[in-house]
């Protein structure tokens, strides 16, 4: 055989069984039925819409207690949520994929699932942390100031998640202004049957308390806060035990975030896939109050 033939009859016999191949493949494509074309994976974030705002008085232009409050959205059907019940409550937070807003950004279903789901006598509590020391932080204090309902409501909501009935904010001692708006926003709340007993209509009784800290960063630390509401020094606490089974008066407790609280009531009522769909998969989801300082 000449050697131009020997060379080029191989790659004749595959050319063709490739053309064999593709004809098969195109005859089963042609066969099946056509599937939904793969959903894009969204590569640009960023530029949050109006419509998915969670803070909508962030900046302070509106009414910041109840009666702009409830314009704005906060206290709808929060019975309703409430009834629920634990599980569900809990399992809604988990889905959204939020993170806890303190600092170490843990899934924040799964520390509120942590308290104990049956009590052996001890009373549970919500301990919300508005320590927020940190030089150059200041994200708490603006929804303290200008949405003190969307805190109430919240640590409520996640107190109830959590099997609380009661809850204690912890509030930086600096802070003057910021607490006495968010005492007579609780009084408010109080007034309008939102806290206390029978709170929001649900049969769940839920009382909220304001502690003032003295100014210490180290406060901050969630174990060195449940000392210094202990009316102790603000020194850390050895883990294990953890707050979740030994924290506030020995009682079970879970310490959080007051940006981290106040966003779960929206989570609830727009569902976690929306607060889910906010961010970057994988990463930190959802809307996040940002501070920006200039000097
Ligand atoms: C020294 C120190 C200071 C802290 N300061 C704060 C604070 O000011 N506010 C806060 O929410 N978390 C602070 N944290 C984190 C808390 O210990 C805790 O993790 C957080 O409140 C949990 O809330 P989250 O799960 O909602 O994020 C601090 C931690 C340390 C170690």
């Amino acid at each position: 055989m000449l050697p131009y033939v020997r060379t080029a009859l191989p790659g004749l016999r595959s050319g063709l069984l490739r053309a064999f191949q593709s004809a098969n493949f195109s005859a089963q494509a042609a066969a099946a039925p056509q599937a939904a074309p793969p959903v894009p994976e969204r590569t640009v974030f960023g530029g949050l819409k109006d419509e998915d705002r969670i803070f909508t008085n962030i900046y302070g232009r509106h009414d910041p207690f109840i009666k702009g409050a409830e314009q704005r959205g906060d206290y709808y059907r929060t019975k309703d949520i409430l009834n629920k019940g634990r599980d569900w409550l809990i399992d809604q937070i988990k889905k959204s994929g939020l993170r806890g807003r303190g600092g170490a950004g843990f899934n924040t279903g799964l520390k509120y699932s942590f308290m104990p789901k049956v009590s052996d006598g001890r009373p549970a509590y919500i301990v919300v942390n508005a320590d927020e020391s940190e030089p150059g932080t200041c994200k708490d204090r603006e929804i303290i100031r200008n949405e003190p309902h969307k805190l109430i409501e919240g640590t409520m909501v996640a107190g109830t998640a959590m099997g609380a009935r009661a809850g204690y904010i912890y509030i930086r001692g600096e802070y003057v202004q910021e607490r006495l708006i968010l005492q007579k926003a609780i009084e408010e709340a109080y007034a309008a049957g939102k806290l206390g007993r029978n709170a929001c209509g649900s049969d769940i009784d839920f009382d909220l308390f304001v502690h003032y800290g003295a100014g210490a960063y180290i406060c901050g630390e969630e174990t060195a806060l449940l000392e210094s509401l202990e009316g102790k020094q603000g020194k850390p606490r050895l883990k294990p035990p953890f707050p979740a089974n030994v924290g506030l008066y020995g009682c079970p407790t879970t310490v959080t975030n007051v940006e981290t609280v106040a966003v779960c009531p929206t989570i609830l009522r727009r569902g976690p896939s929306w607060f889910a769909s906010l961010g970057r998969k994988g990463n930190s989801v959802g809307a996040h109050v940002c501070t920006c300082m200039c000097e």
